[in-house]
């Protein structure tokens, strides 16, 4: 194959050659969406079994108990792992296996799972990226008032700082938070995530303490380890104005502070924006020195990329008082979500242009389809594959133009319990069939291992 990939579906050109030698070519899982065992080894509930154990909060009342059985099943899936050739896998550790009180004795039970995970990671020559905090509060904690109390912070260094002194003479890629975003507006203020709460105060809070927490985990994960290199992974979106009204465009940089500044400004030192301060109306907990520590010294940005979102003005709405609005004509995927792959080049431009990120790596990017399996049991899914390809063509050009793109893993590795949908919106590379635990490389997979195989066949020819 050449320095470039043409798709044979929508002749896209991936420019393969934009990305370093060492790329990371990874996919992306998250504990309570693919372990199962909730109640083994000692693990205690998080704040996602309760969630999903509440009537009518998940679709058909799907729950995690189970999910894709990886807790016993992860052979099998490095296996799969190394069928799609992927040299990077990012996963999380699950706080209430290791830390089941929330603060204190630790199990070594929970800790051994994931010793041994990283082990067969390494053995099959697969770098791991491993993320602290994917949503599983323990339940415990949240009946002391969760993420809005400020314990929560420090309990979570501490819970870090287990981890990574168990793991870190291997594991080098850290990522405190996944989506703070998600935990503190979806969870706090829209109730549609655990948990459940639509309550703005407590969101604002909660938000506070998220980025503390980071902050915490950060400086102890390099007083552990001080070449660890340590990241967070926010989900950012392109916002576009639904008009060109003034109100519109003011509902869009609400939105933009709502979604992407309130995230990267404090920990890029520059404090939380005084506009959203204002429009969210809520006092901070904050006491001095925290800013610092929210901006406490990061080695690379993770960017997880869906979708664009697109607003209108809306003066009766919670906040930040706008509503989403369809963008006429634009394609949509199976979650409703927009379907633009330029977003995902306009971020990695933005945090590298505006937030001067020395290392970027797009820790999630994917698409949930209906999936159609044939008579001889290969499942064909082009849609996912066009969305594939045309995201990575763009981080391709992003990396052209000087995003400092070190990697990129595909969410997600396996179908999933995915959240509030529950287990019908299927965003794996391989079908996992949840009646048989079957897993089944998908097309997109396959392109994928393509994608992977041209890209080191370059780099050999180039040497
Ligand atoms: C992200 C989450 C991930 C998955 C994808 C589809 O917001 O981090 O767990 O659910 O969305």
């Amino acid at each position: 194959m050449t320095d470039s990939l043409a798709s044979e579906r929508n002749s896209v050109i991936i420019d393969l050659a934009a990305f370093p030698e060492d790329f990371l070519w990874g996919t992306a899982t998250s504990a309570y969406q693919i372990e199962g065992a909730v109640a083994e080894d000692g693990r205690s509930p998080s704040i996602w079994d309760t969630f999903s154990h509440t009537p009518g909060k998940i679709d058909n009342n799907d729950h995690g108990d189970v999910a894709c059985d990886h807790y016993h099943r992860w052979h099998e899936d490095i296996a799969l792992m190394r069928q799609l050739g992927t040299n990077a896998y990012r996963l999380s550790v699950a706080w209430p296996r290791v830390v089941p009180g929330g603060n204190g004795p630790v199990n070594a039970k929970g800790l051994d799972f994931y010793d041994k995970l990283i082990d067969a990671l390494l053995a099959a020559g697969i770098t791991p990226s491993v993320t602290l905090y994917h949503w599983d509060l323990p339940q415990v904690l949240q009946d002391r008032g969760g993420w809005p109390v400020r314990d929560t912070a420090h309990h979570f260094a501490s819970y870090a700082a287990v981890v990574a002194e168990r793991l870190g003479d291997r594991v080098h890629h850290w990522t405190t938070l996944n989506e703070p975003l998600c935990s503190a507006w979806i969870g706090h203020l829209e109730g549609k995530m655990a948990p459940g709460l639509t309550d703005l105060t407590a969101a604002v809070r909660a938000s506070y303490h998220l980025l503390l927490g980071h902050g915490l985990a950060a400086q102890a994960i390099h007083a552990a380890f001080p070449s660890a290199q340590v990241g967070i992974v926010n989900n950012l979106s392109t916002i576009h104005a639904a008009t060109s009204r003034p109100e519109d465009l003011d509902a869009a940089r609400r939105m933009d502070g709502h979604t992407n500044r309130w995230w990267l400004d404090p920990i890029h030192g520059r404090g939380f924006p005084s506009d959203m301060r204002e429009a969210y109306g809520v006092e901070l907990p904050e006491k001095s020195g925290d800013l610092a520590t929210i901006a406490a010294p990061l080695d690379w940005l993770g960017l997880n990329y869906y979708m664009p979102i697109t607003v209108a003005n809306d003066p009766t709405g919670p906040a930040p008082r706008t509503r989403e609005v369809p963008r006429p004509g634009v394609p949509r995927t199976g979650m409703d979500w927009e379907v633009d792959a330029s977003g995902i080049e306009t971020l990695l431009l933005r945090l590298t242009r505006e937030y001067g990120a020395r290392a970027l790596y797009v820790t999630e990017n994917g698409s949930a389809y209906p999936d159609v399996e044939r008579p001889d049991g290969t499942i064909d899914d082009p849609e996912r594959q066009g969305y594939l390809i045309n995201h990575l063509a763009a981080c391709a050009s992003a990396a052209r133009n000087g995003a400092p793109l070190a990697g990129y893993f595909a969410w997600s590795l396996l179908d999933n319990f995915e959240w509030a949908y529950g287990y019908d919106k299927r965003f794996g590379l391989v079908h996992v069939d949840y009646k048989t635990q079957k897993r089944t490389i998908k097309g997109t997979g396959h392109r994928y291992a393509d994608i992977i195989r041209a890209h080191a066949e370059r780099a050999r020819n180039a040497a």
